[in-house]
């Protein structure tokens, strides 16, 4: 797939980025709770799961997101200083921005982010997940998931991006089921 194709697609009519964000137990998934409680608006779009550190999410996890159609990722985690496994969201930082040095050759770095949020920072998670989506929103959708091209086309797109991130995955030490 070319980087041009991955950069953007089209936009549908009334579309909103599906957004997965990896939330670390400790800070960025009580910030997320405290958004919620606090009623700060973001898009209910996003999907929020639950991690115990940052560092917990292994760059296979990110490529099977994205190959099986989310518009964008955001991992968020404490930040650096109050991470509860001490240096966790500091393998983190080094595992994500090595994981989207790789996925700039599929144009595809641009759909994950890197972010740190606190318990006590619920405004700011809702303004992360808002300023993620108009991001994504100038990327378009993920060109996995284009409505337009044919099943034959497609399947072709999904093996093919299948294989790049199978070959960054084994960079990485992971593997992409
Ligand atoms: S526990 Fe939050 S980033 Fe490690």
């Amino acid at each position: 797939m070319s980087t041009e194709a991955a950069a953007g697609t089209p936009k549908s009519e009334g579309w909103e980025p599906n957004i997965l964000a990896f939330c670390c137990n400790w800070c960025s998934y009580a910030g997320a709770d405290l958004a919620g409680v606090s009623r700060f608006q973001y898009p209910p779009t996003v999907k929020v799961l639950r991690v115990m550190c940052s560092s917990r999410v292994e760059p296979a996890f990110i490529l099977k997101a994205l190959k099986d159609g989310a518009d964008g990722v955001l991992v968020a985690g404490c930040h650096i200083g109050d991470c509860h496994y001490i240096d966790g969201n500091k393998n983190a930082e080094v595992r994500i921005n090595n994981t989207k040095k790789a996925l700039e050759k599929l144009g595809f770095d641009k759909r994950l982010r890197l972010e740190w949020i606190s318990a006590s920072e619920g405004l700011r998670f809702s303004e992360v997940i808002r300023n993620f989506t108009e991001e994504i929103k100038k990327l378009g959708q993920n060109p996995v998931k284009k409505p337009q091209i044919n099943a034959d086309e497609r399947r072709l797109d999904t093996s093919d991006i299948s294989v790049n991130m199978r070959s960054i995955a084994n960079v990485q030490g992971s593997e992409v089921k």
